[in-house]
């Protein structure tokens, strides 16, 4: 038998009650049968991307996350928007992926869940298009207004919204395991 696809969540959000949480928290209970979930807690503590730090001996917390992006065959990525763009944890954290190349054609969910979101999905889109991350139509979901769509046990409480999000796990598990048959 074939093993579980493994995927690591990244939260664009540091916040302790963040909506991106519970909206990643809600895709590891609604995929349990799909695959498993890890949520990776080191974004804060990546140090600010600097082409002079990126060598062959990167900074240790920047080899521990390319190595857990390394060990996965998916990632989700669920974040808001910060002043029009993506939050600058975030952007920081795939900064340090141009070079080192784990998310290239590797599959990736894109979940944007903010107030409006749309100029930070379109940006992240954009990024993860230039490190040939394996993004397809329907692995990709902008949720605007989000607070008002998960609450805080992590449970989706609008039906749209649920809806939208069980198809990208269907699509998303589907990705990945095209991608291990090749
Ligand atoms: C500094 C700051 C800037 C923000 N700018 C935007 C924005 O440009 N667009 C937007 O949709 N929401 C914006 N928001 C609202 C966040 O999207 C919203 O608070 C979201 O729920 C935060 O995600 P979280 O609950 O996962 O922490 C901003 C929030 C903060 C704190």
């Amino acid at each position: 038998m074939s093993e579980r696809n493994k995927v690591l969540a990244i939260c664009g959000s540091t916040r302790s009650r963040s909506t991106n949480l519970n909206f990643i928290e809600a895709v590891a209970s609604l995929s349990i049968e799909d695959f498993d979930i890890a949520i990776f807690s080191g974004l804060a503590a990546l140090p600010h991307f600097n082409p002079d730090l990126d060598t062959d001996t990167p900074p240790a917390e920047v080899a521990a996350f390319r190595k857990l992006l390394a060990e996965v065959e998916g990632v989700l990525i669920c974040t808001p928007e910060y002043a029009l763009g993506a939050p600058g944890t975030l952007k920081n954290a795939l900064d340090w992926l141009v070079s080192s190349c784990e998310l290239y054609h590797k599959p990736v969910a894109l979940i944007t869940a903010s107030t409006s979101g749309a100029k930070a999905h379109e940006s992240l889109l954009g990024t993860l298009k230039m490190i040939d991350a394996e993004v397809v139509e329907k692995t990709q979901l902008l949720i605007s207004f989000a607070k008002t769509k998960v609450n805080h046990q992590s449970e989706i409480t609008d039906a749209l919204t649920l809806q939208a999000i069980e198809e990208l796990i269907t699509e998303f598990a589907l990705l990945m395991k095209q991608k291990s048959l090749v």
